[in-house]
């Protein structure tokens, strides 16, 4: 079953009236349920916009042609009211950004604990889920660090913690690996992998690295604002006898 599935998603943004980016030019796209799909393409092809439109943060531009589509499960969330987003995105996402955008006064904790705050997830409760998602990302003992007292991978480690404490059902991660070696690359993507096998959620990360695309189901590949290939494999057609060779 598709766990979110769009369609005719367009999204232009208009600098001046003469001055207009169109980031996505009519997107249809896919994402079953369990599934970990990369999506990939030359920078400036509208995958973050993408990201953006399927974490519910922005709304795709309601067009002059065909409605845009958005649904998550079963309901249509393209036209939902800000607020009504803004719950289900706390409840049902968890997002890792290109930027890991953690508080820099805040710690480690307290970072994560703003996404337990966001979920209505209070006190004692959030504090023992903060830790413990704090410990799956191997950085219980840094709970009270800073980001700036922490190294790059740490802080995006924090953000994953940050991004998975509510056990959402998606995870959305733009570039989650684009600042780390190869080494902590391998890690953090072996725990998304982990979180995808044990706990059935799904996640779509953007990346350049084509080594991360591999490792995922899926690669959906972006170009100029449009999915130019959506990584399925078409179904074999059925062989007709007839068309059977027969050695002579
Ligand atoms: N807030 C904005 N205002 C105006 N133009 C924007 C804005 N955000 C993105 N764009 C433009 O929209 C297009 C798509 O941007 P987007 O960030 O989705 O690309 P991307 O595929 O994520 O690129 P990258 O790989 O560099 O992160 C780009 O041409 C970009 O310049
Ligand atoms: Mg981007």
């Amino acid at each position: 079953m598709a766990i979110l599935e769009g369609r005719n998603l367009r999204k232009t943004y208009r600098l001046s009236k003469k001055n207009k980016v169109e980031a996505l030019k009519g997107v249809e796209i896919s994402i079953e349920s369990g599934e970990m799909v990369a999506i990939m393409g030359p920078s400036g092809s509208g995958k973050s916009t993408l990201m953006h439109l399927l974490g519910l943060l922005h709304s795709p531009d309601p067009n002059h042609g065909p409605a845009p589509e958005l649904y998550l499960g079963d309901q249509n969330v393209a036209s939902l009211s800000d607020d009504e987003r803004t719950k289900i995105r706390a409840r049902r996402m968890g997002f890792v950004f290109q930027d890991f955008n953690l508080v820099p006064t805040l710690t480690a904790i307290e970072n994560v604990l703003l996404a337990c705050d966001y979920a209505g997830i209070k006190g004692k409760a959030a504090r023992e889920a903060a830790l413990e998602a704090l410990g799956l990302v191997g950085l219980a003992d840094r709970a009270g660090h800073k980001p700036a007292e922490l190294s790059g991978g740490e802080q995006q480690r924090v953000a994953i913690a940050r991004a998975l404490v509510n056990k959402p059902e998606i995870i959305l991660a733009d570039e989650p690996t684009g600042n780390l070696d190869s080494d902590r690359s391998a890690e953090v993507l072996a725990l998304l992998r982990q979180f995808n096998r044990e706990h059935g959620q799904t996640i779509v990360l953007v990346t350049h690295d084509a080594e991360v695309g591999e490792a995922c189901d899926r690669v959906i590949r972006m170009r100029d604002g449009r999915i130019r290939d959506n990584g399925l494999r078409a179904a074999a057609p059925a062989m007709a006898v007839d068309a059977v060779a027969v050695p002579a």
